[in-house]
């Protein structure tokens, strides 16, 4: 965080950290976005340095690169985190919005705790995570519909997706293992499965947390089904026997009661899973006094005719711009770590504005 004196205010540098499914929009949103100014784009494929980003930035795979153009602010979009790459932008004093991790840091396991928060106490930074879900569908809708509770007794959000649709499919098949026997898809069969099984986690932490559940703790259950059917998807298949259907709950309890709970049921194709049925989407359900139900959904309209492929990128671009709209935020934030329960509700920076910029 730094705060300029006397000048009135000036647009924050912002730099974009890889141009993936999510960086890609997060690019276009910063482009967008009155008050923000891109300032750098760091890729990692050597075959994506060197091209013209926008603005009259030139893509780099250098950090050092990306650090000279002294960004305020980094939108960290990799596909797989790193927290040395991470500490290394705090400690420049660059505050980091990420969608790839970071939900609730102050519940994420040490060393990796320390070594953030450390890393923004050094360089008087700040680091938020946020996206979709986590982030936006997770902690911010429900705190926000919280408001309308005088007594909570139970959240619940059900995810329902195809994930046969998502164009990442290293994400898909390498990361969450759909096409694998399933006795290589479990938290201790795959280490990306138990740290993404924990960002859900610190999830559940952040709304017990803020909601003063007093969680005793939070766990998981996992079940997985296999494919009947060979199932293609983009450059990749689901042969049958493998798994093709994850069901993940993520449940906070205190005194024995369920509280706070994230059921994410993931299919890749037709599935015989015997799950409760669930409409595709996001069902949020705060039961209370009173008790406050939603579905969410995100698609490229609501009005016009688009493309499955329009409408799966919405889910992208969403998860972009609730960090990008986060900025001016994060960076008026003390150091350390900035959750989505410690900042105002991000709202659209561009708004109605035409956009500058596809
Ligand atoms: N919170 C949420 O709701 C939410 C939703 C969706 C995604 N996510 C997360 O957001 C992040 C970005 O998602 P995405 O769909 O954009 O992912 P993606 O398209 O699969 O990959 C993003 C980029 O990561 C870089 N990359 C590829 N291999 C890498 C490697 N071995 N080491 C370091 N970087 C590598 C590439 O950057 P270049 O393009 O620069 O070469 C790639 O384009 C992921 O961590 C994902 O889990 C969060």
């Amino acid at each position: 965080m730094r705060v300029v004196h006397g000048a009135g205010p000036r647009a924050v540098r912002v730099a974009q950290w890889a141009l993936g499914a999510v960086g890609r929009e997060s690019l276009a949103g910063i482009l967008n976005a009155p008050g923000l100014e891109l300032v750098a784009v760091k890729v990692h494929s050597p075959d994506k340095a060197g091209a013209t980003a926008g603005n009259g930035v030139v893509t780099t795979v250098s950090v050092e690169e990306l650090l000279a153009a002294r960004p305020d602010v980094v939108v960290y979009t990799p596909r797989t985190p790193s927290v040395d790459e991470v500490c290394g932008l705090l400690r420049a004093g660059v505050d980091v919005v990420t969608t790839a991790f970071a939900f609730h840091p102050a519940r994420m396991a040490e060393p990796d705790r320390s070594r953030l928060l450390d890393a923004a106490v050094a360089g008087g930074s700040t680091l938020h995570g946020s996206g979709l879900n986590p982030g936006n569908f997770s902690a911010a809708v429900p705190l926000a519909l919280s408001g309308l509770v005088r007594h909570l007794r139970r959240v619940t959000l059900t995810e329902r997706a195809d994930w046969s649709v998502y164009e990442s499919t290293s994400i898909t098949f390498d990361a969450m293992r759909f096409g694998r026997p399933p006795e290589e898809v479990s938290e201790s069969a795959s280490e990306l499965l138990a740290f993404n099984a924990d960002l859900f986690r610190q999830q559940v932490w952040l709304l017990g947390d803020a909601l003063g559940a007093d969680l005793d703790e939070v766990v998981t259950e996992h079940e997985v089904v296999v494919a009947g059917e060979r199932v293609p998807v983009f450059d990749r298949v689901i042969e049958p026997g493998t798994v093709n259907a994850q069901r993940w709950r993520w449940v906070g309890r205190s005194g024995g009661a369920d509280r706070v709970e994230i059921d994410c049921m993931w299919t890749v194709g037709p599935t015989t899973a015997d799950w409760p049925a669930a409409q595709h989407g996001w069902t949020l359900q705060l039961e209370g006094d009173p008790s406050v139900s939603a579905h969410l959904m995100t698609l490229a309209s609501l009005t016009e005719p688009r493309t499955l492929a329009e409408h799966v990128r919405a889910a992208s671009v969403a998860t972009a711009m609730q960090v990008v709209n986060a900025i001016p935020h994060v960076h008026a934030a003390p150091p350390g770590f900035a959750t989505s329960a410690d900042l105002p509700i991000p709202r659209s920076l561009q708004g109605f504005r035409e956009p500058a910029s596809p």
